[in-house]
Order: C-alpha cells, then sequence, then structure tokens
C-alpha cells in the first residue's frame, strides 16, 4: 500500500520547515499521507527533502520542496509567496526547523545568541506572521517546542530560551489571532538524539529519563501535530511527547 498511490487530498495544505529531515519527514509524510498537500522547506538538506517530495508523489501526494534559509527574513517572505503560487493559499504552517548548538554559557559570544534566536524564536514567529496573513478562518499553526523549554539545562542555555520563546509565541499568538486561527504546540521529549550523541549507550541514558523507558520516535510527534490541526477547540496548548519524562 504504501508505494501505491492511495491519497486523497482534503484540500488542506501545509508548510513544515525542516521538512525534509528527521521529526520534519515524519510530520510531511504523516500529513502527505492524511491527505494534506505538503511545501517541504530546507535550507543545506536538498537532497533529503527531494526524496520526501518523491515519496509523497508516489503515495499519490502533490508535495512541493522549497530552500530557504530561515535566518533571512526576506527568504522567509519569498518562501510564502512561492507556496503561494504553487498552492493558492495555505492551512497550515509546522514551524519544526530548530538548531540545537551545545555551548557553555561562559563562552557563548552575543553572535552565537543571536543565530540561536533568529533560527529557533525569530523565524517561527516571521512564518507565522507570514502564514497568517495568507489563513482563512479554521487554519492553525503548531510550532515543534521541547520539553527543555521549562527545565534546567546547562549546557543548551540558548536553546531552551529560545524554546521558551517559543511557548510564549504560541500561547500570545493563540490569543491574538482567536478565532480564525489556532496556535499550539507539541514539545517533544527526547525522540531523535543528535547525530554527534547517538549511539546505543546515549539512547539508554535517555531513556532512562522517562516513565515509559524508551525513546520516542518521529511519528509520535507527528501524530501529535496532526492532531493539533484537527482539534477545533484546543488553542495556545502545548502538548508533551515525552514519554512521561516530565513526571520524573
Ligand atoms: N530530535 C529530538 O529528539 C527532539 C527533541 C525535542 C525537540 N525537538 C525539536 O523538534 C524539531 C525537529 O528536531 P530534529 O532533531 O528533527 O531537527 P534537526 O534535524 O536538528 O533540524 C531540522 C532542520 O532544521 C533546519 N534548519 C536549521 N537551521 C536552519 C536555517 N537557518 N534555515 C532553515 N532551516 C534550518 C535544517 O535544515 P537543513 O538540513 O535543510 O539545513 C534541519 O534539517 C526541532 O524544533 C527540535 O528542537 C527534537
Amino acid at each position: 500500500m504504501a508505494d501505491q498511490p492511495h491519497i486523497r487530498e482534503t484540500g488542506r495544505r501545509a508548510l513544515v520547515t525542516g521538512g525534509g529531515v528527521r521529526v520534519g519527514r515524519s510530520i510531511s509524510l504523516a500529513l502527505g499521507e492524511a491527505g494534506y498537500r505538503v511545501a517541504i522547506q530546507f535550507r543545506t538538506s536538498q537532497g533529503d527533502a527531494s526524496a520526501t517530495v518523491r515519496d509523497l508523489k508516489r503515495m499519490g501526494g502533490r508535495p512541493l520542496a522549497c530552500r530557504a534559509d530561515l535566518a533571512e527574513p526576506e527568504q522567509i517572505t519569498a518562501m510564502f509567496e512561492e507556496v503561494d503560487r504553487q498552492f493558492g493559499g495555505i492551512d497550515l504552517l509546522v514551524n519544526n526547523a530548530a538548531i540545537f548548538p551545545h555551548s557553555d554559557p561562559l563562552a557563548v559570544s552575543p553572535s552565537d545568541w543571536d543565530t540561536v534566536f533568529r533560527i529557533n524564536a525569530r523565524a517561527p514567529f516571521l512564518c507565522a506572521q507570514q502564514a497568517a496573513r495568507r489563513m482563512g478562518p479554521g487554519s492553525s499553526i503548531v510550532n515543534i517546542a521541547d520539553t527543555g523549554a521549562d527545565e534546567a539545562w546547562g549546557g543548551y542555555v540558548p536553546y531552551v530560551a529560545s524554546k521558551a520563546a517559543v511557548v510564549s509565541i504560541t500561547k500570545g499568538l493563540a490569543r491574538a489571532w482567536a478565532p480564525e486561527i489556532r496556535v499550539n504546540a507539541v514539545a517533544p521529549g527526547p525522540v531523535l538524539l543528535p547525530e554527534a550523541d547517538s549511539g546505543e549507550e546515549a539512547e539508554r541514558e535517555a531513556a532512562k529519563r522517562t516513565v515509559l523507558g524508551r525513546l520516542g520516535t518521529p511519528q509520535d510527534v507527528a501524530q501529535a501535530v496532526l492532531f493539533l490541526d484537527r482539534a477545533p477547540y484546543v488553542t495556545g496548548e502545548v502538548i508533551r511527547v515525552d514519554g512521561g519524562h516530565h513526571l520524573k
């Protein structure tokens, strides 16, 4: 079935930032399978974005890949103009792209701080602005936050601060843009460890920090995104997908 054209379009159009790799790829595939037309943003991972486009086309979808550096506001605008041209509008934005640099707080320069905030907090906000200008009633935005947003991570202070900003942006925009546009977030726990930190030992340690005793999957995050887009009475909410890590 997976390789047979079987997708039935619902008319809903989505943009997933970082939608060709890892968690973003699973979100793109889940939305495509559910009948959304999906625009997949990439910056450097053109091969992965193209592979995701190919996979969705094989299933009968009509996806789109678009390149943009989300640190550059004019590239964000151009990306939304392209989605408009190809899809004629947008109903769901998934702000998934982010960077996750490890850093000693004493070594973080102003420019390091700005880079993290430009990509992880300003870009989701600017993308939400662009989306909202084009969205009609019944549309939604789902931001990908992190359970770390309300934890103490000494080696990732700019990152967790940027994810706390994402939660704040989620709540503020949910209020500002109600009732037309709902704005929610998913806060994943350990799902796919950063490639540099992966390996069985690191996975075992991460799994121990959950109450379910295992890592989540990118599909777990994707299902939460789909749920939030389909939940007409949910806005300003942050759903943890963390195997109960927050209970430890
Ligand atoms: N993985 C986890 O277990 C986990 C846990 C908690 C939260 N999260 C959150 O879930 C989301 C996805 O996580 P992930 O691990 O799958 O992400 P990832 O692989 O680290 O990054 C996703 C994408 O972000 C894009 N990106 C980075 N800087 C960019 C820029 N300046 N302009 C445009 N795109 C840029 C990259 O695109 P290119 O490759 O095209 O350059 C990258 O493919 C992130 O928001 C992350 O913070 C993940």
